[in-house]
């Protein structure tokens, strides 16, 4: 299935050798009025507002943001939904549309350990901004979720989440939160509440992307930048195919090379690889004696590299002038996460180049890898020729048939109603 941002009707392709469907996401003001609703149906009053947060897509920079690295994400038009009310007590409630997992806790005791599965999304972002809650304030709240992201499909439903509720828990308590605290509080609830080792990218990208634009962010400082990316105007379109390998960042291997890009940038003598000169690049590998390690520090200096790269030739003009150069270096970013950082599976591999082959000006995976999901830029008018041909491949290997999406860059978190 294809699922357009744009309400469009859905069609099916009969004629392609493995038919595809284009449906419509859902409307987002619809959506939160779904929200709203599912509140009121199982809280039994009115919720005080509905916030939303977008799922992302990272376009290039890869396994760099924990290196203080670049990249260049941007929001997609699937959300996840909170709506929430501030009550007079000191309870938690969370419940949401599609799970029957209910969290009910004193707000006041949250610890780590006292919450488990999704509730720890959204209680470890309460958590998390504790330090600014004063202290004769009730912090009582009941909030209902309802997340359109897909879930593990590497488009960052945690973050969305995370995200939603840092909106909802800010416009309720008052806290006086800039974005850039929201994300920050996000973070600190999947690393140190939930447990869930990541390096920041997924929650900047959902709170800080704008509609129409990829986001330029230095993960040094989470400094930020919006650079136009307006494919559909130019003819042009990102699919998003979902490959339906589940990936989990809880497992060891997300960890594993964290761990490797550390030990490079010790070897290195630099604080992070951010640190390290990318001219002369192979005299500097050399100092690193670990044949895996050397090639964990290739891919993130070459894949910051690239995202200079990038960011410079959208600076210079249109995707449409620049789409060859920019296409190669979505293959390289791919090639190199597939060789060097060791985070691809056959089904990203094989949808990267099933794409390439049916005409992508070039294609990636996207996310921390290990399934999930890839990227294809694509002209407008070829892509459910290249989801189709995708398919094909995924049927023959015998794989599960992928999803796909058209990604138009959307708005960051914020408030619906
Ligand atoms: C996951 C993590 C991010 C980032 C990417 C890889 O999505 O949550 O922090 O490390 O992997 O770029």
């Amino acid at each position: 299935m294809i699922s357009a941002a744009s309400p469009a009707a859905a069609v099916r392709l009969g004629a392609d050798p493995v038919a595809v469907e284009l449906s419509a996401a859902p409307d987002r003001s619809e959506a939160a009025d779904r929200a709203a609703q599912q509140f009121t149906d199982s809280f039994g009053y009115e919720p005080d507002g509905v916030w939303s947060a977008p799922g992302r897509v990272n376009i290039i920079g890869e396994h760099v943001d924990y290196q203080d690295g670049l990249c260049l994400p941007m929001a997609i038009s699937h959300r996840c939904f909170a709506a929430a009310a501030r009550t007079p007590t000191d309870r938690l409630r969370v419940r949401s549309a599609q799970d029957e997992t209910v969290l009910d806790i004193d707000a006041r005791e949250l610890t780590p350990e006292a919450v488990t599965g999704w509730p720890a999304y959204v209680a470890g972002v309460l958590w998390a901004l504790r330090s600014r809650i004063s202290g004769a304030s009730t912090r009582g709240m009941d909030i209902m979720i309802d997340g359109q992201v897909p879930l593990g499909a590497g488009l960052s439903s945690s973050a969305a989440l995370e995200c939603a509720a840092a909106e909802a828990i800010e416009a309720l308590l008052s806290l006086g939160t800039e974005p850039l605290d929201r994300v920050r509080a996000a973070i600190t609830a999947e690393t140190d509440f939930a447990g869930a080792s990541t390096g920041g990218l997924d929650q900047s990208a959902s709170v800080l992307s704008r509609e129409g634009h990829a986001l330029y962010l230095d993960c040094r400082d989470f400094s930020t930048r919006a650079v136009p990316w307006d494919l559909a105007s130019q003819g042009l379109a990102l699919l998003i195919t979902d490959t339906r390998a589940e990936h989990s960042h809880v497992d060891g291997e997300y960890t594993a090379r964290r761990a490797d890009s550390e030990r490079a940038a010790q070897a290195l003598g630099v604080p992070t690889l951010r640190d390290a000169d990318p001219v002369q690049l192979d005299a500097l590998l050399a100092r690193i004696d670990d044949e895996v390690v050397r090639r964990r520090a290739h891919h993130v200096i070459t894949e910051i590299q690239r995202v200079r790269e990038f960011d410079a030739l959208l600076a210079a003009g249109t995707v449409r002038e620049h789409v060859a150069e920019l296409g190669a270096l979505l293959n390289a970013s791919h090639d190199s996460l597939r060789e060097d950082y060791e985070v691809t599976v056959p089904q990203l591999d094989v949808a990267v180049e099933a794409a390439r082959a049916a005409g992508a000006h070039g294609a990636r995976m996207t996310g921390g890898g290990f399934g999930g999901s890839t990227i294809a830029l694509v002209e407008a008018g070829q892509a459910e020729q290249v989801a189709s041909a995708i398919a094909a491949a995924f049927a023959e290997q015998g794989f599960d048939a992928p999803v796909f999406f058209l990604a138009l860059p959307s708005e960051g978190a914020g408030q619906d109603r």
